[in-house]
């Protein structure tokens, strides 16, 4: 299937009309491109539920902080075209800062309170206000039916499922499951920043967060239990600065002295010039604790 660049938002509108017009379902994939294995495995499901994808590539000024890697953020729109194209998407849309933000920083902001509030909010003022404001504008240019979101970024799915909620928008948020390289890293675009010695060192992490599930799934319910098994997981690892290591509600974001329901457990590390974050999820729900760790994909 040939794929279409689109630029603008009338373009992107009036395409949206046709798919519409012709009856179609219309799945959406917000990215900042730079596009990896994760993000095509988003791709690829949408385009399994839906008639049309759209995938975003737009690196978003709004949710970047003062200091942070806005200028050096990775970019290769021909790479991720084809990547787009690969796993099975119609369009790619890939507007200009100004063709988003004429005015320039916008003087309506989409916040969602509380869930926003603790763990990468504590570390990145404002990034949050920045991702749901860009994403609310992507749903109302796209209006998708189906809306996908890597559960990698598990606070941020949490913001935006709940936003979609708050504010009406027709799309259905989809969480995906997060993918790994081979060693158990989570992809990321900004994995790219990492020298061969951090790059060794950040597996870690998730070696952490999987030993401190492995306690959940064996009883243990004290969050203060929990936490202390992941940041003695962490600590003393090469290369990792922790910055937050938490048990908490993985929907609301919680912060319970009993764990109950879907408990997330994540962390938040900078490693070399990277920041890392990861989580895994425990659904307490069933008979029996089950664990969404996510999937090895990457090659050893
Ligand atoms: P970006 O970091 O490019 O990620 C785009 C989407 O891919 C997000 O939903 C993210 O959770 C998902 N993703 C990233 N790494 C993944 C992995 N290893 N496995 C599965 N999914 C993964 O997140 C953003 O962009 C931006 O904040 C955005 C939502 C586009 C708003 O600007």
């Amino acid at each position: 299937m040939s794929i279409e660049v689109v630029t603008t938002i009338a373009d992107m509108r009036a395409l949206v009309d046709s798919v519409r017009g012709a009856s179609r379902s219309v799945g959406l994939v917000p990215t900042m491109g730079y596009l990896h294995a994760g993000h095509r495995s988003l791709v690829e499901r949408a385009a399994a539920e839906c008639d049309h994808v759209i995938v975003s590539v737009f690196v978003n000024p709004l949710q970047f902080g003062p200091g942070e890697d806005l200028e050096r953020y990775p970019r290769d729109l021909a790479g991720d075209t084809a990547t787009a194209a690969a796993g099975g998407a119609g369009t790619v849309f890939h507007p200009t800062a100004s063709e988003m933000y004429p005015e320039g920083e916008p003087l309506t902001r989409v916040i969602v309170s509380k869930v926003t509030e603790p763990l990468c909010g504590r570390f990145r003022p404002g990034h949050f206000d920045g991702v749901t404001t860009v994403v609310a504008k992507l749903l109302a240019i796209c209006d998708p039916d189906r809306a996908y979101f890597g559960r990698k970024d598990a606070q941020q799915l949490a913001a935006v499922t709940r936003m979609a909620a708050d504010l009406n928008f027709r799309a259905r948020i989809v969480a995906c499951p997060t993918l790994r390289e081979a060693d158990g890293l989570a992809m990321s675009s900004r994995n790219a920043y990492m020298s061969p010695a951090d790059r060794a060192a950040a597996p870690a992490i998730f070696a952490a967060l999987e030993a401190t599930a492995a306690i959940v799934v064996a009883g243990e319910r004290e969050t203060s239990v929990v936490e202390a098994k992941l940041s003695g997981e962490l600590a003393g690892r090469p290369r990792l600065d922790v910055e937050y290591a938490q048990a908490r509600d993985a929907r609301t974001l919680a912060h319970p002295d009993t764990l109950s329901g879907e408990v997330l457990l994540a962390v938040a590390a900078r490693c070399g010039p990277a920041r890392l974050i990861d989580n895994v999820v425990i659904d307490l729900n069933g008979p029996r604790p089950a664990v969404d760790a996510g999937e090895i994909k990457g090659e050893p």
